[in-house]
């Protein structure tokens, strides 16, 4: 990436995202977490219900792996750490307001797991 892209990403992180291929739908079984690198960040993809939803793999209160969390029902996974739990959706913290993951748009194509970032 030129200086230019990174000041683009910097000042305009939307306009310069685009869908990143995280390999085949095989890889991520039903039920399951695995931990991908985007754009040089770690992002935890969480299979679960039919649905795929990532989120950064650094929890926003102290770091921890959310990968390593529990997933509930609900959509939200707890981080192994201290117990908050994020939305998988939105990433906020319903515990904390203060503290909200950064999520990421996911897709499938032609049986392939795409990652907007
Ligand atoms: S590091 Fe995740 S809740 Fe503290």
């Amino acid at each position: 990436m030129g200086w230019l892209s990174a000041v683009a990403r910097a000042v305009l992180p939307s306009a310069t995202r685009e869908w990143v291929d995280v390999g085949p739908l095989d890889e991520y079984p039903a039920e399951s977490v695995r931990c991908v690198r985007v754009r040089g960040v770690d992002v935890a993809v969480f299979h679960a219900d039919g649905r795929l939803a990532a989120i950064a793999d650094v929890c926003p209160h102290m770091g921890a792996a959310l990968s390593e969390g529990v997933l509930h029902g609900d959509g939200h996974v707890q981080c192994p750490a201290h117990d908050m739990r994020f939305d998988l959706r939105t990433g906020r913290c319903p515990e904390s307001p203060m503290y909200t993951g950064r999520v990421y748009p996911t897709r499938v194509r032609r049986g392939r797991v795409f990652i907007r970032s």
